[in-house]
């Protein structure tokens, strides 16, 4: 199926199927179901599309599916940024105490991430909490917590940055609660805890979108 430019089906969060013909797009949003980064790109006029092997939970241009099987279809000369969210489950240092036994699924984990940055993409951010990312591969960039975007929370993120300027903080609040850590058990807990935040999702637009116009 489907490259972007082309009509590809994309399934809303209330399972109604619904056609519609992707722009050609210039932000790539890897390994995101919410559609919360994507919107905040598409809110300020860029042209963004999510993937994800999950249905995005908002209607709007996705792609279902690996980004791995994805990318060979997608017209790289046309992306200017890449935003990625891989997943921390082998990589987090939150998860340190089960690295034992799970060297294998730790070393695909690692590849994943460097085939993400290794894209041949302009711009690059990739997002993961604190882990062997930085160890393995290299330390982030930058560290960054929801506080200073105006979520009175703590969950202490690297972004692994090319080409892209470090994220300012907007709005520095006071609380520092963590939320992440005390979500309710449930099947939503990973969903839950790993949805990105508003206000980061509307840093990143803001100051990466603006930059990528003029870079
Ligand atoms: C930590 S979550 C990131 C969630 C994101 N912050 C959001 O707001 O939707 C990691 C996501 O990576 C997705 N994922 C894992 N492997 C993938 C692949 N090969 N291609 C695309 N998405 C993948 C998972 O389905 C999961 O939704």
């Amino acid at each position: 199926m489907s490259s972007i430019g082309h009509v590809v089906t994309v399934p809303s969060s209330v399972d109604v199927t619904t056609s519609l013909v992707v722009a050609v797009g210039k932000v790539l949003i890897a390994c995101e179901f919410s559609g919360i980064v994507r919107d905040a790109f598409l809110d300020r006029g860029h042209d963004a599309v999510s993937v994800d092997l999950l249905p995005t939970e908002r209607i709007g241009p996705h792609y279902t599916g690996s980004v791995s099987f994805f990318m060979p279809d997608f017209d790289m000369g046309n992306c200017d940024l890449l935003v990625a969210f891989p997943p921390c489950t082998h990589l987090a240092v939150s998860g340190a105490r089960w690295f034992k036994g799970k060297e294998k699924e730790q070393a695909k984990a690692l590849s994943f991430v460097r085939f993400l940055l290794e894209l041949p993409v302009k711009h690059i951010a990739l997002e993961n909490p604190v882990g062997v990312i930085s160890t393995k591969i290299r330390k982030p960039d930058q560290y960054i917590q929801p506080w200073q975007f105006g979520h009175p929370e703590t969950k202490k993120t690297g972004l692994w940055l090319k080409n892209l300027p470090l994220l300012t903080p907007t709005d520095i609040v006071e609380g520092r609660n963590g939320r992440v850590h005390f979500e309710s058990p449930g099947p939503d807990r990973w969903k839950n805890r790993s949805r990105t935040l508003q206000g980061i999702a509307d840093a990143m637009a803001e100051q990466w979108g603006n930059y990528i116009d003029t870079n």
